[in-house]
């Protein structure tokens, strides 16, 4: 079987941690055999620069028809000011409904290496393995009615909270199979105590786990006690499951307690395709970073880790997947560090590109 990716660097620091992933993508063909058919396209802000819109049809459909989707990052300054219908941020949120792409796993992983830089005490920290799943096809992003009405002589914003049955159903088996093959523990985060759409997930959630997986422990949280409870004490939690908004919140949450966003990888998967490969699309947890764009001081390494997540889930590769992650462990154990992850203690500085060079020169070194 042939192996297809496709390629969206999108905006900011999107480029330039992407060309690092692709050293990494030709290693593994050179070294590995594991080859890649991929092909390169716009998105976001860059896709809106040349053709008035951030997404084309034409990317959309290359996008349906390869293996994996890997994107860089969306958005900049330059665009805030652009009606929401063309927002370079549309782009990919057109991607993940298209592609109907409604598990996202958000891994928040804390390196040993990196435990002192994160705002919280080492102990809290040190050992950090959890995975959220955030439903990404639905809820509040995405419902109707929406939009800013004139209501008297006031303009009324409004969005819409909206979760279907089948739609918490599917989400909630993604999460209870990811829970079977790590801590086999699933909590489930939602408001149930003052949204409808709350109590509707928490009844599925637990039907769904009472019909098909008893055999996984499954809690139920309040999100802003979750919240509350991924500061105090994170390493309680293994799986987490919750809906869009509040897993978009959450995730940047538990990302931070790992030290830096720029070591934070996603993959968003959907039903599988007549290859029997899911619908995929990964990218790292950051943004554009538009500030330090263009400087070589991004750090490549979320965007380097979401390619591991696309071995482990898209290409039946978990332990090509596990090579690259510790080749990741290997350069900052050894104190390679990009800007962001300059702490009080020091390191050896490096730049995106050396980043990238270091982590082939470990993948090497394993062989
Ligand atoms: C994320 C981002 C996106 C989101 C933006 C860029 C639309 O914050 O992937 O977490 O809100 O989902
Ligand atoms: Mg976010």
């Amino acid at each position: 079987m042939t192996n297809t990716l496709l390629i969206l660097p999108g905006d900011g620091i999107g480029p330039e941690v992407m060309a690092e992933v692709r050293k990494i993508i030709d290693w593994f063909g050179a070294k590995r055999g594991i080859t890649f058919e991929v092909s390169e396209d716009l998105v976001g802000g860059a896709a809106y620069d040349k053709h008035g819109t951030p997404l084309t049809d034409a990317t959309m459909a290359k996008a349906q028809e390869v293996d994996a989707v890997l994107l860089g990052a969306v958005g900049g300054p330059k665009y805030d000011k652009l009606d929401f219908s063309v927002k370079p941020e549309r782009g990919l949120l057109r991607l993940r409904k298209e592609m109907d792409l409604y598990a996202n796993l958000r891994p928040a992983q804390c390196f040993d290496a990196l435990a002192d830089f994160s705002s919280l005490k080492r102990d809290v920290v040190a050992g950090l393995d959890i995975m959220i799943v955030r439903e990404l096809t639905s809820g509040v992003y995405f419902g109707e009615p929406r939009g800013i009405i004139k209501e008297g002589n006031e303009r009324v914003g409004i969005n819409t909270q909206r979760y279907t049955e089948s739609e918490i159903a599917r989400v909630a088996r993604s999460a209870f199979e990811l829970a079977k093959r790590r801590g086999n523990k699933v909590c489930s985060m939602e408001k149930a105590n003052v949204m409808e759409s709350g109590v509707l997930w928490r009844d599925v959630v637990q039907e769904i786990h009472d019909a098909e997986y008893p055999e996984v422990e499954l809690s139920h949280m309040y999100a802003d006690a979750g919240a509350m409870q991924l500061t105090r004490a994170p390493k309680q939690f293994d799986v987490i499951v919750t809906d869009n908004l509040f897993g978009d919140l959450l995730s940047d949450l538990a990302a931070m307690l790992t030290g830096s966003l720029g070591m934070l990888p996603s993959a968003s998967l959907g039903a599988p395709m007549a290859n029997g490969r899911p619908k995929a699309l990964y990218e790292p947890v950051h943004g554009s970073a538009p500030d330090i764009a263009g400087q070589g001081k991004a750090n490549p390494i979320a965007c380097i880790l979401s390619f591991a997540m696309a071995l482990r889930y898209s290409f039946d590769q978990g332990d090509e997947a596990a090579r690259l992650e510790a080749a990741v462990e290997k350069v900052l154990a050894d104190g390679l560090r990009t800007a962001d992850l300059m702490g009080p203690e020091g390191g050896k500085p490096v730049s995106t590109q050396g980043m990238g060079d270091a982590i082939v020169a470990a993948l090497d070194a394993g062989l």
